[in-house]
């Protein structure tokens, strides 16, 4: 059986190291907001490269903390793109903002610059980029737009933790780094995860807050907040699992090179990486105009593929009438998502396994 992910089996390399430290963690009898967070969210900022890192307790709620930060809210547009997980529309409209979707380049998947300047208003108070599948927008670009119009820009790196443009780490380039540790993602927890990056004080102070009910050290309140939090226990894991997470990210490379060889070009269009930049491969997508049947067909040999994601965000009928999409629809979007097909990617993958799915694949 060969699942697309399986975080189990990334458990099981780690699974003494994991056992200690849950058993450290057990007898500290700390469970909220200690030590393991504190600690986590140093190793992460050291590793991504920002001055704060603030764990939450989702990739979703890590967009969410982010847009109250710059109070963003009722009557304020947001800009993003529809083809993202649901999860970072659900953010935008639970902060109160209106999603303003754009469309998505054909070749890469991720949102389109161009789209984003037309969608400009001047009640645009966030653009939010997603590094789609692990591969990063051209965010040197979008850090342009943003400074041009003023406009803050938040990176949804849930599927791209460890890729870098022009090598540095996403996830430093924007105002905001959102990161989600669900179990499946590149960085995953034993549960549910998130954080964020930013290198600007008052920002980081304001999350801080904001993600245990608006309190301070002292239990001061300034402003309303909600409860947030990562918990001890999730820190403590992702601390063993940051260690190896490069040479994860190294083994997905390998993979992807493998598929992107032997895959047959004339039957799947293969992912392309932007420049000056690495893609991590959170997920391997390929479109193919036969994808039922062969999602059929590889389910009969026990091996099964993902779809991410079946419909785009405005074709989901009730986020859709929250959303501002262009009137000329959302062309590339559209074109794709019928085709698109995730293969099977994770770091212990074995090549005896990917070389029978290319087989399989390849097969008519
Ligand atoms: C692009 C993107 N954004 C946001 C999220 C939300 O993360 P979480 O599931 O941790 O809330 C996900 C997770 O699926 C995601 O893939």
């Amino acid at each position: 059986m060969i699942f697309f992910a399986n975080p189990y089996l990334q458990y099981l390399e780690n699974k003494n190291e994991i056992k200690k430290n849950i058993d450290k963690f057990l007898k500290k009898g700390v469970y909220i907001l200690g030590n393991d967070v504190i600690n986590f969210e140093k190793e992460f900022s050291n590793y991504i490269g920002t001055k704060y890192s603030l764990g939450v307790n989702s990739g979703t709620d890590a967009i969410l903390v982010s847009l109250k930060a710059l109070n963003i809210g009722i009557g304020d547009e947001v800009i993003t793109t529809s083809h993202t997980a649901i999860a970072t529309v659900s953010a935008i409209i639970s902060s109160g903002a209106k999603p303003v979707l754009v469309d998505i380049d054909e070749d890469n998947y991720n949102i389109n610059h161009n789209y984003i300047i037309k969608s400009i208003t001047k009640k645009t108070k966030a653009i939010i980029v997603v590094h789609i599948y692990g591969n990063p927008v051209n965010i040197k670009e979008i850090i342009s737009i943003g400074k041009k119009y003023k406009i803050p820009i938040i990176e949804d790196c849930a599927q791209a933790t460890g890729a870098t443009f022009d090598n540095k780490k996403v996830g430093s380039f924007g105002t905001f780094g959102c990161f989600s540790f669900y179990p499946t993602k590149n960085l995953g927890a034993l549960g549910d995860g998130g954080l964020v990056t930013t290198s600007n004080k008052q920002l980081a102070k304001k999350v801080n807050r904001i993600r245990q009910y608006g309190w301070n050290k002292k239990r001061d309140i300034a402003y309303i907040g909600f409860n947030s939090r990562l918990d001890e226990i999730h820190a403590n894991i992702l601390s063993v699992k940051l260690k190896y997470l490069d040479e994860d990210n190294n083994r997905r490379k390998k993979l992807a090179k493998y598929y992107l060889q032997n895959l047959n070009p004339k039957k799947f269009k293969l992912p392309k990486t932007s420049e000056n930049s690495e893609h991590v491969y959170h997920l391997f997508v390929v479109q193919t105009k036969k994808r039922n049947q062969l999602i059929r067909r590889l389910k009969d040999k026990k091996i099964y593929l993902g779809i991410h994601y079946k419909k785009a965000v405005h074709q989901e009928k009730a986020y859709a009438k929250f959303c501002k999409i262009p009137k000329g629809g959302l062309k590339n979007t559209d074109k794709i998502i019928p085709k698109i097909v995730s293969l099977p990617m994770y770091p212990q993958l074995k090549f005896k396994e990917i070389k029978h799915i290319c087989r399989i694949l390849n097969e008519e």
